[in-house]
């Protein structure tokens, strides 16, 4: 029987969480050294995009949200501020995105620039997410839970675990957790 989908989302969190911690040590570090480790940076975009857009946001905005937005008005409220902050996030890391290539480049006025831009996105990411987080950990699983009937419920688990059983999903989803562990652990100097 699969894991309960508030479950499943849960433990996302806990893989999110881990990057969100490693983008603020890699801000502070920018920050404090005034250079930038692309390499480190870009593997944070692409776990994002991959895993925390790509598969969990996935979850929350094709099959969670619209079930619980059709159930109650207060729930379709609720709904809709977290759509807006998936949002924010997304443009802190399209911005990230963008201004890589210039944070390595060879002109210093606008490599500082971006540098600038990554620091200050990044930064805002990990204020954001674990708000976020929050927020769907307590108030968005207490509506899933109320509002879903038990076969409602297994039946959300189900959909979840086939998306991670489509073709090469599972060996994708094993590297993402490897990538969250790395960039939580990898020394910051
Ligand atoms: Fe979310
Ligand atoms: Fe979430």
């Amino acid at each position: 029987m699969p894991k309960s989908p508030t479950r499943q989302l849960a433990e996302d969190h806990e893989y999110v969480l881990l990057v969100v911690g490693a983008m603020e040590a890699e801000a502070a570090r920018m920050e404090r050294t005034g250079t930038v480790d692309i390499a480190r940076v870009a593997r944070m975009v692409e776990f994002t995009r991959d895993f925390t857009d790509g598969d969990h946001h996935v979850k929350e905005e094709s099959l969670l949200f619209p079930l619980l937005e059709e159930r109650s008005t207060a729930a379709g409220a609720t709904v809709s501020i977290l759509l807006s902050e998936h949002e924010a996030a997304r443009d802190c890391i399209r911005k990230v995105a963008e201004a890589l290539p210039d944070a390595g480049g060879e002109d210093e006025e606008r490599a500082a620039t971006a540098r600038a831009v990554i620091v200050e996105n990044l930064r805002l990411y990990a204020y954001l997410l674990p708000l976020h987080i929050g927020k769907e950990d307590t108030v968005l699983f207490g509506l899933t839970e109320k509002l879903l009937s038990v076969q409602e419920l297994e039946l959300l688990a189900e959909e979840f675990e086939g998306l991670a059983a489509t073709p090469g999903a599972a060996a994708a989803l094993e590297r993402h957790h490897r990538t969250a562990h790395e960039l939580a652990r990898e020394p910051v100097d």
